[in-house]
């Protein structure tokens, strides 16, 4: 399809974006004053053509999956301690271990909309499998948190943290628990979830008696400023209360 002639004039990474927004059918979503744009030439409008198109883009990323289940639970666990403070990054500067980037949304099922405000908490053992409250002879003192965050979704649902591979641990004579990271999501008018991410490929997911297929994700190998990380897309549906 011939490129209006506002498009033409942009420059070229606009012009890729639009292109690239056409590819995925976004065009249909065009406003009437793109019409408008593309007569007149006047680069003020065609600004505003992009940041509108943007707009439509990020609305069309906030769309619900089309298959909208709850996301399964899973156990507490041991390891769960109140108050962690709230904050980006699980783990602390300079922490051992494989970088790790966790990105999602939290969804309601009920509306099939994004949930702002939804409270996410975080905890996770440390790259040796350690938790900050596994030794009852050293117990934590009440404000230290260790590998543990809490954070709330942003105004469209999303929430994002910084953290590192968490390492397996053992629970028993041969058997291990794999990597996984602990949540704890709740939300007005929802049943508060606690569930667990895991990781695919871990050779200790096989012999787990909690693992859940729906909870594992396949890390992406990425890389920034030189750093590689792992980076893992987590979205949670949360299920509404009984009695809704
Ligand atoms: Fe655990």
């Amino acid at each position: 399809m011939p490129l209006p002639a506002a498009i033409k004039n942009m420059d070229e990474s606009k012009r890729r974006f639009l292109q690239s927004a056409a590819m995925f059918g976004a065009s249909l979503l065009l406003p009437a004053s793109a019409v408008a744009t593309e007569a007149s030439g006047d680069k003020r409008e065609s600004e505003q053509l992009i940041e509108e198109q943007e707009n439509r883009l990020n609305k069309l990323a906030t769309a619900p999956p089309v298959q909208l289940t709850a996301t399964e639970d899973n156990i507490l666990g041991p390891y769960y301690r109140q108050g962690s403070p709230y904050r980006a990054k699980v783990t602390s500067i300079g922490e051992p271990g494989t970088p790790l980037l966790v990105k999602g949304k939290v969804w309601s099922l009920n509306t099939r909309k994004p949930l702002p405000g939804a409270i996410i908490e975080i905890w996770q053992a440390d790259d040796k499998g350690r938790y900050d409250n596994d030794d009852p002879e050293h117990p934590p003192t009440a404000d230290s948190f260790t590998n543990r965050t809490r954070m709330t979704t942003d105004e469209t649902g999303r929430y994002e943290f910084e953290s590192i591979h968490p390492g397996k641990y053992r629970i028993g004579e041969s058997l291990w628990r794999p990597s996984h990271v602990h949540y704890m999501v709740s939300a007005p008018g929802h049943k508060t979830l606690v569930t667990q991410l895991y990781f695919h490929g871990d050779p200790h997911n096989e012999k787990d008696q909690f693992v859940k297929q729906s909870l594992i994700r396949t890390p992406k190998k990425e890389s920034s400023n030189g750093v590689s990380y792992e980076l893992i897309a987590f979205d949670i549906v949360l299920a509404g209360t009984a009695n809704r």
